[in-house]
């Protein structure tokens, strides 16, 4: 049984048939689906908000993974947990309360999860681990997709695996590890094999033709390197 989760990056889909776009990545076996809500200030570019959301929200019944890229945060992650969201995450530059923001959305019915940018360390992890569902590693930096990995989120993923792994030793609670950024099935192995459990990826799903198939491709890769790491 693999804890390993994929989440279609809609960013990379077709936006003037969104919903069907999500229902046919659902179709494909997709685990999850990553919503990229960009603000044109934290980060270059502009997408998506809440309404966008709920309106998604009908097509598909998979776990709706939000990620924030907006400054302020506090009072959008209200309106997308009310939006249909099931997790959301943030960049802890993002807030100006870190611990708030986190109580904020778990107080709205969803998980939480931070969100780190290539060169920021993950010191905010330090005092807020029990207030966490998930870690996301940004392997580029945000704002657009199809972007190449940054290698060096690697090494990034074992530290933020070592420290869930203790963490989990002490309190039996588990908490995801994402990957987000540059993932394909050429690279997803390695990406597994440095702890993450959870991988995003847009342009590896929605610049294909066939999306099963694309999802399939990462899926074997993992199966692989899971058989090679017994
Ligand atoms: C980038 C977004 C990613 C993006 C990934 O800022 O956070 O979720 O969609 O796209 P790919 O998989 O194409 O790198
Ligand atoms: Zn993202």
């Amino acid at each position: 049984m693999t804890r390993h989760r994929i989440a279609a990056s809609i960013l990379s889909a077709d936006f003037a048939r969104l919903g069907e776009e999500a229902r046919q990545v659902a179709d494909a076996g997709a685990d999850w689906i990553h919503f990229d809500v960009m603000d044109n200030h934290y980060v270059p570019n502009l997408t998506a908000g809440p309404m966008v959301c709920a309106a998604l929200r009908k097509y598909s019944e998979l776990p709706l993974d939000v990620h924030l890229m907006v400054r302020p945060v506090d009072q959008i992650a209200i309106e997308f947990a009310k939006a249909g969201a099931h997790i959301i995450s943030f960049h802890p530059e993002a807030s100006e309360h870190i611990d708030r923001t986190l109580a904020l959305i778990h107080a709205h019915g969803c998980k939480a999860g931070l969100a780190f940018n290539p060169a920021t360390p993950l010191h905010a992890l330090d005092h807020v681990m029990e207030r966490l569902d998930l870690i996301l590693i940004m392997s580029v930096n945000p704002g657009f997709g199809g972007q190449a990995f940054i290698p060096e989120a690697l090494n990034k993923l074992r530290a933020a695996r070592a420290r869930i792994d203790a963490y989990t030793q002490r309190t039996g609670r588990e908490i995801r590890l994402e990957i987000d950024g540059g993932v394909n099935a050429d690279n997803i192995a390695a990406i597994a094999t440095a702890g993450a459990d959870t991988f995003v990826a847009g342009s590896a799903i929605f610049r294909q033709p066939d999306y099963r198939a694309a999802i399939q491709a990462m899926r074997s890769a993992l199966a692989d390197c899971a058989v090679n790491a017994q």
